[in-house]
């Protein structure tokens, strides 16, 4: 399976998301400003993906900072880092995790504080692989045996440490023995379903059809997709879920065709702090995105432009959630909130 994030003794190593699947570039991030741009710039995408990302931003923006200076330095590393991409939670969680090691260890000599946050940085990530997997054991469940499964942008490897939390449910699923197939949506504007998904689907063996976001209606209307199981970028206490644009024509899609519609997404992508999904900022991209393919301007010049990068999908869509602690299902009010502080 492709390595999306790793830590190396240069900086941090990442693979070029926008290059997938033409080419396997990497690009080494040596400072925490460099790693906040390939965040903004979606070399690295997918909301643990992020995080992860993040928390390894922080610990390079340690380890660049003198002793002397990092008292009044460490927040506006964390600031940075934070004004990267507004919606996806994990990337906040992230930060805050690190902030709080941090302030453990504040008093201590700077190596054993290096030290510290390097370790952090690399048990996040470990942890979102451990993660990944356990989501994928509760998930593969609720997948039929052949049958074919819908997803939506990328919810893989290369969204997360490694094994992904929606094609994570499906790659369970697959090692369980179940025959399963993809239909994958293409996702536009940026194409995380037909250059990512279909690409590491395709590496994978797992068979995979790509279609166009306006295709799914059609086959959920003729039978042939058994469920949807998709990402999050940002869960609020009510079920309310975040998840790449599209995701809520989606849903609304699978309920009228009587089709489940399963959301996978490990604890911390769960806001409680949040009532509902109209709290959830949404992100509002650059209109090249829309107008530009490949490069290539295929709409007319000045054209004005909308560019959300997430949408809402409402709790009365989601057939259930799938976290590393097990499966949250309506009332999500309590049931979440029950996971979340392991009472479930
Ligand atoms: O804009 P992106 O590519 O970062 O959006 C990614 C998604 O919407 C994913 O579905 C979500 O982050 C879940 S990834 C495990």
């Amino acid at each position: 399976m492709v390595e999306t994030v790793e830590w190396t003794d240069d900086g941090v190593l990442l693979i070029d998301q926008t290059q997938l699947p033409r080419e396997r570039v990497y690009v080494t991030c040596k400072t925490h400003e460099e790693v906040a741009v390939a965040i903004t710039d979606m070399i690295v995408r997918g909301a643990p993906a992020i995080g992860v990302t993040a928390a390894m931003g922080v610990a390079r923006g340690v380890l660049e900072t003198d002793a002397a200076e990092l008292p009044a330095a460490f927040p506006k590393i964390l600031e940075r880092l934070a004004n990267t991409r507004p919606t996806a939670v994990n990337l906040f969680w992230a930060l805050e995790r690190m902030r709080a090691v941090y302030d453990s260890v504040a008093s201590e000599p700077i190596d054993a504080i290096r030290e510290r946050m390097v370790a952090e940085a690399k048990q996040i990530k470990i942890e979102d692989i451990a993660i990944n997997q356990a989501m994928g054991r509760f998930g593969a469940e609720l997948i039929p045996d052949n049958s074919t499964v819908l997803t939506h942008c990328n919810a893989g490897a290369l969204a997360t440490a490694g094994y992904g939390t929606a094609l994570g449910v499906i790659r369970a699923a697959v090692s369980a023995g179940k025959k399963i197939d993809v239909f994958a949506d293409e996702t536009r504007p940026f194409l995380q379903g037909a250059r990512l998904t279909a690409w590491e689907l395709q590496q994978d063996g797992i068979p995979v059809t790509l279609i166009t976001d306006n295709m799914a209606g059609h086959f959920m209307k003729a039978g042939r997709i058994g469920c949807v199981v998709v990402g999050a970028d940002r869960i609020a206490a009510n079920g309310d879920v975040a998840n790449k644009i599209g995701t809520y024509s989606v849903a609304v899609l699978a309920k009228e065709n009587g089709i489940p519609f399963y959301v996978a997404a490990p604890i911390s992508t769960i806001d409680l702090a949040l009532e509902t999904g109209d709290e959830i900022p949404i992100e509002e991209r650059a209109s090249r995105e829309v107008t530009h393919v490949g490069g290539v301007e295929l709409a007319p010049a000045g054209i004005s432009v909308a560019n959300p990068a997430f949408d809402v999908t409402p709790n009365r869509y989601v057939t259930a959630i799938i976290t590393e602690r097990g499966v949250a299902r309506n009332p999500y009010n309590q049931n979440l909130r029950e996971i979340v502080e392991g009472k479930a």
